[in-house]
């Protein structure tokens, strides 16, 4: 790696790859021990998930209590469930707070453990830069790389194709037929966007998924740590059916695993209504069934029925490609970029290797690990 580098390396105890809630979390609890670290991050800002990657109207859907990064809460004048804008605000001022001091437009593209001299070496893009260090924590994000599926035909669509990552708002869509492809909560949350600014909205729902609103994940969330789990899915479930009645008919068919099991066990969130459900209610919006093909602007539904669309907005998720450059790791992350060892004990690999915000908790989860991760360097030099 040496003999294409033509700079001196860069050394520091941490070597950390990714400025998102995540890698900031790190920073923070290393700083507050006094251990130095260098955060490397692809883009040119922090937290460019948020900044750039994500449509306008988006708040968070936990409490804030859940969301916020250790040893900072959010600001009292935030309402409990923060703004986009607001949890920005927040992210640049823990990042003020805590000096922390990205390293932007670096991204990694190699790192490999020298076993000889016990130190990672962290290639960026270029090959222009080296990065040495004892400890190497990957916070590069459950979201990484925006993933669309292949559909038969996608190439002949006569409209416009976007990812959720490049929606940004309804405006541009008043007036047309627009398909969402993937009923998660982002795009649960474009479907009604749509609806609001007049676009007619159909959203895909390819197998049977909870509902929850709000409330309901929140007693959730905080019931699981007192009750057996199976019993907070039976209550959420009757909550959900008292509240949402069965939706069926509607094309949204109740699991029969309950919502908290399905989320451990698939990683499959349930759907937090915001108002999409009553939009689907009251046949704004419609559900469909999965896609089989696409030709002109024709999409073919599983139903045997087929529509025309002007636009497919595709919130089909992220896969993660850090396989391609964290080399010889054979313990720590699968092929799919997440962690193999189950939780509790997902963060830590071998030879000083780590990871943030990766076993699918959330910022909560991220900011468990930052301290966990921290504190377990500490501990070690
Ligand atoms: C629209 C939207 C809404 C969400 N709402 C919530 C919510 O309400 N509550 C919640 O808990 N979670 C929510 N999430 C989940 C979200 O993943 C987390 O909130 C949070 O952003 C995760 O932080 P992170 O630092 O782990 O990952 P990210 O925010 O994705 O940050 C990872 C960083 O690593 C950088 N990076 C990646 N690869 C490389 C590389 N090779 N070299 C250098 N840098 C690299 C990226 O550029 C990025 O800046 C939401 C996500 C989206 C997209
Ligand atoms: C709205 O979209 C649905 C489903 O694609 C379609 O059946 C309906 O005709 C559309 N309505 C209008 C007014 O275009």
């Amino acid at each position: 790696m040496d003999s294409s580098t033509n700079t001196k390396p860069q050394e520091a105890t941490v070597i950390i790859v990714g400025a998102g809630p995540s890698g900031l979390a790190t920073a923070a609890c290393l700083h507050r021990l006094s251990i130095p670290y260098i955060i490397l991050e692809r883009e040119d800002c922090c937290a460019s998930l948020w900044k750039k990657k994500s449509y306008d109207r988006v708040y968070l859907h936990l409490p804030k209590q859940y969301c916020q990064l250790p040893h900072m809460s959010l600001p009292q004048t935030c309402p409990k469930y923060v703004s986009k804008k607001d949890f920005i605000q927040y992210m640049d001022d823990y990042v003020a707070r805590f000096h922390i001091n990205p390293l932007y437009r670096r991204c990694v593209e190699a790192a490999r453990y020298d076993g000889a001299a016990g130190k990672w070496r962290v290639k960026v893009k270029n090959g222009e830069e080296l990065y040495v260090g004892r400890f190497l924590v990957v916070a590069t994000g459950e979201s990484t790389d925006p993933f669309t599926p292949n559909v038969e035909g996608m190439s002949t669509f006569t409209g416009k194709v976007v990812h959720s990552t490049e929606y940004r708002s309804g405006m541009e869509y008043r007036g047309m037929n627009v398909l969402v492809v993937g009923s998660g909560n982002s795009g649960m949350e474009i479907a009604l966007d749509l609806a609001n600014h007049g676009a007619n909205t159909s959203v895909v729902v390819r197998s049977p998924t909870h509902v929850l609103s709000r409330e309901m994940m929140h007693v959730g969330l905080f019931l699981v740590k007192h009750l057996p789990l199976s019993m907070v899915d039976w209550l959420l479930f009757k909550l959900s059916e008292i509240v949402y009645g069965d939706l069926t008919e509607y094309g949204i068919a109740r699991p029969k695993e309950g919502p908290i099991l399905m989320k451990a066990k698939y990683g499959k969130y349930p759907i937090i209504d915001v108002g999409t459900i009553n939009k689907i209610l009251s046949h704004e919006i419609q559900v469909l069934p999965t896609v089989l093909s696409v030709r002109g602007s024709e999409v073919l539904f599983d139903n045997g029925r087929s529509y025309a669309f002007n636009a497919i907005i595709f919130a089909t998720g992220f896969r993660r490609s850090t396989n391609k450059w964290l080399l010889g790791d054979d313990y720590l992350l699968n092929e799919n970029g997440l962690p193999k060892p189950s939780f509790p004990n997902h963060w830590k690999g071998e030879n000083g290797l780590y990871c943030v915000g990766l076993a699918r908790r959330g910022l909560y989860g991220a900011a468990a690990d930052a301290q966990q991760v921290a504190d377990d360097i500490k501990a070690l030099i």
